[in-house]
C-alpha cells in the first residue's frame, strides 16, 4: 500500500530492498511530507506570532492551520486545546510538571500500568518524588491485556490521576482506554492517554473518549521529529501554570509581576518548530486522503498474516497475543539474544527493533531481558513479511 509514496523505501543495500519493520520507532515520511518541509524553508521561513511582514504572516497562517487540522481529525472542541511540543515524552513532562504540580500532593496517588513506556513512567515517577505521592500499577494477563477487575480496585480516595497507553508500544494491545476513562472519571480522577502508538493507526475522537489529556508525536504518524501534541480539555488547560517561561507565552512582563497568555500560547515558550508542524500538516493530509479506516484495516490484515507465519516458526514465542492489537508483534527466537537475531535480519537490510524497548518493567513481567519487535506501518505489504521470515530462517540457520 503506498510503497512508492516513500522515497527512502526505494533504497536498496546489495541488491536487497530495504524491508522496514519498525514503525513503532519512528515512521518512514511520503514525498509530501519532505516536500511541505522544504517549501517551507525555500519560501515561508520566518519567525510566528512576531512578525508584521507577508512571509512571518504566512508562517504564522500555516502553523495555526496545523493546529486547526489537528483540532478536527482528533475532534477537539476547541484549536486553543492543542499544544505543540516537542514530542509525546514532552507533553507528559508538561502535564506532569504544571497539572502535577498544583493538583497532586504528598500521599496522593497516580495510576499507572505495567505496559507503560519509560515516558509514561518517569515523568510520574519524578513527580511521585517530589512531592511525596505514590504510584499504583495495573497488572496485565499473560496475553497481555490489562486487569480491569484489578485497576478498578487499585482506586482510593487517594487516587488523583491515571496515565496509561491507548496501545502498548511492545505488546501491540488496544486498550480499553474508553472504559477504563470512565472508570477514571466514576473515581473522581484526571486521566492521560498516550496515544503516541495509537494515533498513527486508529480514529480518534476527543470528544467522545472524554479523555482530560491525550498525547502523540508527529514522527510517528509520519511527520517529521521534533514535533508532539498535547491535547488537554479547555477547563483544565486554564488552571494549569505555565511550563516553560520565554518569549510568546506572555501578556505583560514587569520585574515586579508577569501575566500569561491563555492556552495553548501559554505552553509554547520560545520558537518552536515551525517548519516541522508546518510538514505535519502534509503528513495528516495524507492520512486523511487514505482514510484511517483503510489504512486500521491494511495493517489488520498484515498482523494476521504475519501472526499465522510466526506462530509456525518452530522454536519462535510470541509475546503479546492481546484479541485487539496494532500491528505490533514481539518475540523471542530459541536462546539467541534479541540483538543478535536483530543484527543479522540487518544484514539481509530488514529493519526491527530489538531490546527492553524503553519498557523494562514489561519486560520483567514477561521474565526476559528483551524482545525482538516488527511493526507495521501504511507502507508494508506482504512481501516485507516474506522477507523477514527468510531472514528469520537464516538467523535459525547461523545458530543451529
Ligand atoms: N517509543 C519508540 C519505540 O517503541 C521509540 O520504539
Amino acid at each position: 500500500m503506498n510503497k512508492h509514496d516513500f522515497p527512502i523505501l526505494q533504497q536498496t543495500k546489495n541488491g536487497k530492498p530495504l524491508v522496514y519493520l519498525d514503525s513503532s520507532a519512528t515512521s518512514q515520511k511520503p514525498q509530501v511530507v519532505i516536500d511541505a518541509l522544504r517549501h517551507y524553508y525555500e519560501h515561508t521561513n520566518a519567525n510566528i506570532h512576531r512578525g508584521v511582514y507577508e512571509l512571518s504572516e504566512r508562517a504564522t497562517k500555516l502553523y495555526e492551520n496545523t493546529r486547526e487540522n489537528i483540532k478536527n481529525f482528533i475532534n477537539a472542541k476547541k484549536s486553543s486545546e492543542i499544544i505543540f511540543v516537542r514530542g509525546a515524552t514532552e507533553a507528559i513532562n508538561l502535564v506532569a510538571d504544571t497539572y502535577g504540580r498544583i493538583n497532586i500532593k504528598e500521599n496522593d496517588e497516580i495510576i499507572i500500568s505495567t505496559m507503560e513506556h519509560h515516558s509514561n513512567i518517569v515523568p510520574w515517577k519524578l513527580l511521585c518524588e517530589k512531592v511525596g505521592a505514590k504510584l499504583r500499577v495495573i497488572s496485565i494477563s499473560d496475553s497481555g491485556e490489562m486487569d480491569l477487575d484489578q485497576y478498578q480496585k487499585l482506586f482510593s480516595a487517594h487516587t488523583k490521576l491515571v496515565a496509561i497507553a491507548h496501545a502498548s508500544n511492545v505488546l501491540g494491545t488496544i486498550n480499553p482506554i474508553k472504559t477504563m476513562i470512565k472508570i477514571a472519571h466514576e473515581h473522581n480522577a484526571k486521566i492521560l492517554i498516550d496515544g503516541a502508538q495509537a494515533f498513527p493507526h486508529l480514529s480518534i475522537d476527543v470528544q467522545d473518549l472524554d479523555c482530560d489529556f491525550y498525547v502523540f508525536s508527529a514522527h510517528k504518524a509520519y511527520g517529521p521529529t521534533g514535533v508532539g501534541v498535547l491535547y488537554g480539555k479547555e477547563e483544565l488547560l486554564e488552571k494549569m501554570p505555565p511550563y516553560q517561561g520565554g518569549g510568546s507565552m506572555i501578556e505583560t512582563v514587569s520585574f515586579e509581576k508577569i501575566t500569561y497568555a491563555k492556552s495553548p500560547a501559554k505552553f509554547e515558550a520560545g520558537t518552536p518548530d515551525i517548519g516541522g508542524v508546518i510538514a505535519f500538516n502534509a503528513a495528516l493530509n495524507y492520512l486523511k486522503n487514505i482514510g484511517m479506516q483503510n489504512i486500521m484495516q491494511h495493517e489488520q490484515d498484515l498482523l494476521k498474516d504475519a501472526t499465522q507465519k510466526l506462530s509456525e516458526f518452530p522454536e519462535l514465542k510470541l509475546i503479546g497475543t492481546a484479541k485487539e492489537k496494532l500491528g505490533v508483534i514481539s518475540f523471542v527466537l530459541k536462546d539467541i539474544h534479541p540483538h543478535d537475531v536483530g543484527t543479522i535480519l540487518a544484514h539481509d537490510n530488514i529493519a526491527v527493533r530489538a531490546g527492553h524497548h524503553c519498557a523494562m518493567p514489561l519486560m520483567q513481567r514477561f521474565n526476559v531481558p528483551a524482545m525482538v519487535r516488527v511493526s507495521f506501518g501504511l507502507y508494508n505489504d506482504k512481501t516485507d513479511i516474506d522477507a523477514l521470515l527468510v531472514g528469520l530462517h537464516n538467523t535459525q540457520r547461523l545458530f543451529a
